[in-house]
């Protein structure tokens, strides 16, 4: 039953517990959807993903893929900066639009603006009809099934499977097994679940908390950031490791929590260095890595999350996961309202 509750106490609980079968209904649905796509590629020659919230940080996840696979430059804008700021778009410009709702005002802008400047626009949706789905060219629809809570869990893990699935056919790799593993490697991620209370019974009465990471933990860190400020009102911010000592490392001081994301080996020792300043600091830091990067770390870290290895393009899904739950609890021992969060909508249908 798509919009009842089933025994589960939120939206948002539910709709996280969804995801393996959202991400294996999406695959499903994706393979044969991309046999269909009527895309040309043989004219592009720049990409541009545009979206908002959530959905921007599903383009941001799958950048790097995409301009690989593509071997053109990709960038990833917020709608409501791309739609004022007089885009340079043309005919040989590929125009993605990721949308759960495919309604929210400034992602249809700048739709409509990169298709009167003749850019073949693809739209990456959730909801069957809607307007973006109407609007571009073409249309891989996620399969996340309705999505109730306003922070958005199960659209955005559909969201980064379907763009990197997009990216593998398009650049001619075959990602299958990887694929075949994904779901067994969401549901460790939720097996989480219990450390995950922990942790926020931890975090609870904290003002301020800093998410780092490298390159794809950047971004799931960025997320994670987001999830955690929407429900719970705890003021977080997330980093690029690197990034920290030029303003943000002011801010560290004793018992500062710090949630550190690594899981891309080749760049686990450049983290782990990050993580020793702030540790220096008397940050209280708690790392999510795969056990591959896990190893690296030593005595540093106050706790080791451990997530499962996936292929980098895979690890926005996989480490997400747990970084869901974490905000959900989080804002549950707060007394806040999971679902309804005060002053955001779901769907942004103005400006
Ligand atoms: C609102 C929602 C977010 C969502 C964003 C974009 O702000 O609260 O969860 O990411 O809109 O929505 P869309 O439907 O375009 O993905």
């Amino acid at each position: 039953v798509q919009n009842e509750l089933v025994g589960y106490p939120h939206y948002m609980l539910k709709e996280i517990f969804e995801q393996p079968e959202a991400i294996a209904r999406t695959i499903a649905h994706t393979k044969v959807a991309l046999e269909q796509l009527t895309i040309d590629t043989s004219i592009i020659e720049a990409v541009t993903i545009v979206a908002c919230g959530t959905a921007y940080h599903a383009g941001l996840a799958a950048n790097a893929m995409l301009e690989q696979m593509l071997n053109h430059p990709v960038r990833v804008e917020v709608a409501s900066e791309f739609r004022y700021r007089k885009p340079i778009i043309n005919s040989h410009h590929l125009v993605i639009i990721i949308s759960q709702s495919g309604e929210t005002a400034d992602s249809i802008a700048a739709l409509r603006l990169a298709k009167a400047e003749g850019a073949q626009v693809l739209a990456v949706v959730n909801t069957k009809g809607s307007t973006i789905a109407r609007e571009a060219d073409s249309v891989l629809y996620t399969q996340a099934g309705i999505e109730v809570a306003v922070a958005s869990t199960k659209a955005y893990t559909t969201q980064i499977t379907v763009l990197t699935m997009l990216a593998a056919y398009w650049g001619g790799a075959d990602i299958s097994a990887a694929l075949d593993k994904l779901i067994h490697q969401v549901q460790r991620g939720l097996e989480l679940d219990g450390q995950m209370m922990d942790l926020a019974e931890a975090l609870k009465y904290e003002q301020d908390v800093y998410y780092i990471g490298r390159g794809v933990d950047a971004v799931t860190g960025m997320e994670a950031t987001l999830k955690l400020k929407e429900i719970s009102y705890i003021h977080a911010e997330s980093y690029p490791a690197g990034e920290l000592k030029h303003g943000t490392i002011a801010l560290i001081e004793n018992g500062t929590p710090i949630i550190a994301i690594a899981t891309d080996s080749e760049l686990v020792e450049k983290m782990k260095s990050n993580i020793e300043e702030v540790a220096a600091r008397g940050a209280k830091v708690y790392i999510f890595a795969t056990p591959a990067c896990a190893k690296a770390f030593g005595a540093i870290a106050q706790e080791i999350m451990l997530l499962p290895s996936t292929p980098l393009y895979f690890s926005p899904i996989a480490a997400i996961v747990p970084l869901q739950l974490l905000a959900y609890h989080t804002a549950l021992i707060r007394g806040c309202d999971v679902d309804q969060p005060r002053n955001l909508a779901k769907s942004v249908t103005v400006e």
